[in-house]
């Protein structure tokens, strides 16, 4: 056990998942529950379902779940150690001394170091005068002294090694350097600086650790920008850069597409700025915004390539229930060359006066119809009212509605009709496919998580029932560990499971979810959570713990039977014999 039972109790005891979990997602109390849009996926109907009884969080859309420690580590991406470092730090907890190997925390805290000394080092060869060239440029974009301090701007001279010698002094290692990205290994087998010959914007999160760099040629060379690859402290869909300053606005961001417009956009006040790093727009990225704004103004360049990640950004943020605004920047510019030339408050009223995403989308669809022809107009009132019946805000409906009539000339009261039939048509299909799905859902992940279930269908639901009662009841564990030793269970993530719960309850161990998570997957973590969240609804007495034993009993013999029988009638009779049994 790497860290004592007794520091994980006090930890989850002290970090309450409701407290934690509200700082990300929007909580509305539900029973004994609280329930929220998952931040692990897009959804518009709340699914995460936070437990405080037991500390954990499920959620039914995406299968995400766990104990407060899992949520810590999804949703900051943070490794196991790492995750519990956090939650100390929150609860003003001191880290026991850990004795064991601890390579993966290790090696991403070099690579913080590694790149944080390499962040000063390109910041400061740009005021030597190695770094004049780097320093023209900044100037030559327009950007002041101040800004380049603000943003900790550097330059990578040119030749292959000015970096790696540097941080080679300093103690870090080749394998550290390759590791964050820094460096590449040549075919000759030596190592090389990454980013040379360029200008250097060191990308932030939001706790003030430098996770990544992007590069800047100087002229018109290729390719323009270089940024790190994925490393062991950055990932480029889950980051989003200059948040660390536009988080601290008033939950209204701007998002850009490239770091340079966001650099010139906080130099001219719009310091709630931002853009995802040298990748197109996730979904990934639409929820860490949802974290930090309800409103979302999106500026993109105006050019093909622009319209098209536009497009792409406006759905995946729809999905958020972020309030999305369009803004169009005139004359085929971007922000930072829009700002070049004109003053931020023009730019300020291009933004007051940006359409929302609907308006955006309606123009798109209308884009793609002829409206002159009978034919194009059916076709776009047909797409266009099938958007708006998407929208949950009734009086939106009806301007929209309106708007439409009047471009077409075709009467409201039409169109109305048209939005009418398409929302019942939405919302039958809807409570159609709620339960099932929830239910089809579930299994789905069973059967991925606990492949065996598929063989042992009834035996493995009757595991997992016993094994959410044990759970609830952890006091009953000894009475069924002598009924049915581990090893009876058919499937093998379930013997496990009751196992380690037998395990702990003889050693006088408690029995937490939080104390569990170190010998699970998060997928098995998520499993476990579901099935003893359920115990809740399912039969808890000894009695029903009496009928789950003899179900795993019969089921165990039966496949048995199966295996070792040679088909006779015999085999036959008593196989129908054990199933009779089971379902009375
Ligand atoms: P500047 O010329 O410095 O103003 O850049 P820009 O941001 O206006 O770039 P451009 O309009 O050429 O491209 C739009 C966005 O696409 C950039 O902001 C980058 O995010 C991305 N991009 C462009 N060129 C490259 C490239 O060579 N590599 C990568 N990874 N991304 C690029
Ligand atoms: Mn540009």
């Amino acid at each position: 056990m790497p860290l004592p039972d007794r520091f994980i109790e006090d930890l989850t005891m002290r970090n309450r998942i409701e407290e934690v979990a509200s700082s990300y997602v929007n909580l509305r109390q539900r029973g004994r529950n609280f329930v929220g849009l998952c931040p692990f996926h897009g959804e518009k109907t709340p699914s995460f379902t936070i437990y405080p009884e037991n500390n954990s969080f499920y959620c039914f859309g995406c299968g995400a779940g766990g104990d407060i420690i899992t949520f810590v580590k999804k949703i900051e991406h943070l490794d196991y150690l790492d995750a519990v470092r956090f939650l100390a730090d929150r609860a003003g907890l001191e880290m026991p001394r850990l004795e064991i190997d601890d390579t993966v925390s290790k090696l991403r805290r070099r690579c913080l170091e590694a790149n944080r000394e390499a962040a000063r080092f390109y910041y400061e060869l740009l005021y030597s005068p190695a770094g004049k060239e780097g320093l023209d440029y900044y100037h030559s974009r327009g950007y002041t002294d101040r800004t380049i301090k603000h943003f900790g701007l550097g330059f990578a001279p040119n030749g292959f090694h000015a970096l790696l010698d540097h941080l080679r002094k300093k103690g870090f290692h080749d394998e550290e350097l390759l590791s964050a990205g820094l460096c590449r290994r040549s075919q000759k087998g030596h190592l090389y600086d990454f980013f040379r010959y360029r200008v250097i914007v060191p990308i932030i999160d939001v706790r003030g650790n430098v996770i990544a760099f992007g590069g800047r040629v100087l002229d018109d060379s290729k390719p323009k920008y270089l940024n790190t690859g994925d490393t062991p402290v950055f990932k480029k869909t889950n980051n989003l850069f200059a948040l660390n300053f536009a988080k601290e606005g008033e939950r209204t961001l701007i998002l850009c597409e490239g770091y340079m417009d966001v650099i010139a956009m906080h130099q001219a006040g719009f310091t709630n700025t931002v853009a995802a790093l040298g990748t197109s727009f996730t979904e990934d990225h639409a929820r860490l915004m949802a974290r930090y704004a309800d409103d979302v103004f999106l500026l993109f360049d105006s050019d093909a390539a622009g319209q098209q990640g536009l497009a792409r950004a406006v759905d995946k943020l729809r999905t958020t229930g972020l309030r999305t605004r369009v803004v169009r920047i005139p004359d085929g510019k971007d922000a930072d060359e829009y700002l070049r030339k004109h003053p931020p408050g023009d730019l300020k009223l291009l933004i007051e006066r940006s359409p929302g995403d609907v308006e955006y989308q309606l123009s798109a669809i209308r884009a793609r119809h002829t409206l002159t022809t009978t034919d194009g107009k059916f076709a776009y009132i047909q797409e266009a009212v099938k958007l708006i019946a998407t929208l949950s805000n009734p009086i939106e409906q009806d301007l929209y509605a309106g708007r439409l009539a009047q471009e077409t000339d075709v009467s409201k009261s039409v169109i109305l009709q048209q939005l009418d039939s398409m929302k019942r048509r939405r919302k039958k299909r809807a409570e159609r496919e709620v339960l099932p799905q929830e239910l089809k859902k579930e299994r789905q992940e069973t059967q991925r998580i606990n492949p065996e279930a598929l063989q042992y269908p009834e035996a493995a639901a009757a595991e997992e029932a016993l094994i959410g009662l044990l759970l609830m009841h952890p006091d009953y564990i000894e009475a069924a560990a002598r009924e049915l030793p581990a090893e009876d269970m058919l499937t093998s993530l379930n013997r496990k499971i009751y196992a380690l719960l037998i395990e702990r309850k003889q050693a006088g161990l408690l029995v937490e979810l939080s104390l569990l998570a170190v010998s699970f997957e998060d997928d098995q973590m998520a499993y476990i959570t579901r099935i003893w969240n359920k115990a809740g609804t399912l039969g808890g007495s000894e009695d029903d713990m009496q009928r789950y034993i003899r179900v795993i009993r019969e089921q165990g013999s039966l496949s048995k039977i199966n295996l070792n029988g040679d088909g006779s009638d015999d085999d036959m009779r008593r196989a129908m014999e054990a199933l009779r049994k089971i379902k009375t």
